[in-house]
């Protein structure tokens, strides 16, 4: 039996990958390479020894879909594809939401029409939008998202949930990550953002590395600290660990789960900066800029039900975040391409 992983060509699926073989398990990806590289099945080979049966496919493409499904032995799947851009999600509302809602209702379609009714679903923090409560449980109610990628997230969340509650036999959990930072520790695999980056570490990598010249700080006036924003960084490969333990949970009939996936510990943008540059040896010059739209002063997690319920806590600090972020984008300045 296998698991299949979509979008397991991508950031926090290729990681996932490289866990999900270490502990035993076989991995089929399915990925349109919309935002990620061939090149990735090389580096997982190399890394786990095991290359992991790749079909090139779009979830929205239900008879390439149900062609996996006939050939491959699936009992779960991790659901990683969508797009992820925020600011792009903005320009393309019909394109996110498509790809996003219409490609995961033809995957559920797909995966119950062959009796597989086991998903763990790639949600986000976003969900919460300005929360209520810090740090965030999952108790949390979700708030008001503001822009159309952070509602798809919060919609497919409701669809899941009313697919479940309608038909028990589904095992559906929910993982709200909080912010995934770093990279595996061979300095093979990391984050392969197009074009310039909207997330911070990606953008303080590139700085580092010459690519750009200096950072902007969107805002020191929040409330928080130094007056920078706060947010829970989590390292990638804790992260892709959490995607194993919660496996384990669907082995065990879950029914509906929902778990926040961070370290509960909240990092500003200035923390960060002076942690990689710490870590890295490498100066990193920054201006501050207006706050940008949609942001929020402050969001980190209460990470205890995870650990109650799945065992599983995240075991990487900052500075390792930062080292494994920096050893990526050192030995690899332009990604994964030459
Ligand atoms: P990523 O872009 O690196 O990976 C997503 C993968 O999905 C890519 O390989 C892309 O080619 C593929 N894909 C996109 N649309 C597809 C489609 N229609 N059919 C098949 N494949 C498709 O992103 P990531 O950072 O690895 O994120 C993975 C998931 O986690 C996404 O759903 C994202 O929204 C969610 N998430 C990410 C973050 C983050 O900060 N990185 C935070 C919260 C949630
Ligand atoms: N920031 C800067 N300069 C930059 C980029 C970011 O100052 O160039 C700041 C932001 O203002 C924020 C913090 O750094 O205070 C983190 O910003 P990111 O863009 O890295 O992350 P966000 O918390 O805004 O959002 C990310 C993902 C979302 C996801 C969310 C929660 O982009 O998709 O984490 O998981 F929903």
């Amino acid at each position: 039996m296998a698991i299949l992983v979509t979008g397991g060509m991508g950031y926090i699926g290729s990681h996932t990958i490289v866990e999900l073989q270490t502990a035993g398990y076989d991995a089929v990806i399915y990925d349109n390479l919309s935002n990620s590289n061939e090149k990735v099945l090389d580096r997982i080979e190399n890394i786990t020894g095991k290359r992991p049966v790749f079909y090139k496919g779009d979830i929205r493409d239900r008879k390439m879909l149900d062609k996996v499904f006939e050939e491959e032995k699936i009992e779960c799947c991790i659901h990683f594809a969508g797009l992820k851009a925020v600011g792009e999600s903005v320009q393309k509302p019909v394109e996110y939401y498509d790809n996003n809602i219409s490609g995961t209702l033809t995957l559920v379609d797909v995966m119950r029409k062959h009796g597989c009714k086991n998903i763990i679903f790639s949600s986000s923090a976003t969900v919460y939008g300005d929360p209520v409560m810090i740090p965030i449980t999952e108790e949390c109610p979700k708030g008001e998202c503001t822009n159309p990628y952070g509602w798809s997230k919060s919609m497919l969340e409701q669809i899941l949930t009313d697919m479940q509650h309608a038909d028990p036999e589904w095992n559906v959990v929910l993982l709200r990550y909080f912010n995934p930072i770093g990279a595996h520790k061979s300095g093979t695999m990391g984050e392969n953002p197009n074009g310039i980056p909207n997330n911070l570490m990606p953008y303080i990598t590139q700085v580092a590395v010459g690519k750009r010249e200096e950072l902007g700080v969107f805002g020191n006036d929040y409330d928080t600290h130094d007056g920078t924003g706060v947010r829970d960084y989590i390292h990638v490969v804790d992260l892709a660990i959490g995607h194993v333990k919660a496996v384990k949970k669907l082995e065990e009939s879950a029914g509906l789960c929902i778990y926040n996936l961070g370290t509960g510990v909240g990092y500003s943008v200035l923390d960060v900066v002076k942690n990689f540059e710490e870590a890295s040896g490498v100066k990193v010059p920054y201006s501050i800029k207006p706050r940008r739209a949609g942001d929020i002063a402050t969001c980190y997690s209460d990470a205890s039900k995870a650990k109650k319920e799945l065992g599983w806590e995240a075991k990487y600090g900052i500075k390792e975040m930062c080292e494994d972020s920096w050893r990526w984008q050192k030995n690899n300045p332009n990604g994964y391409d030459d």
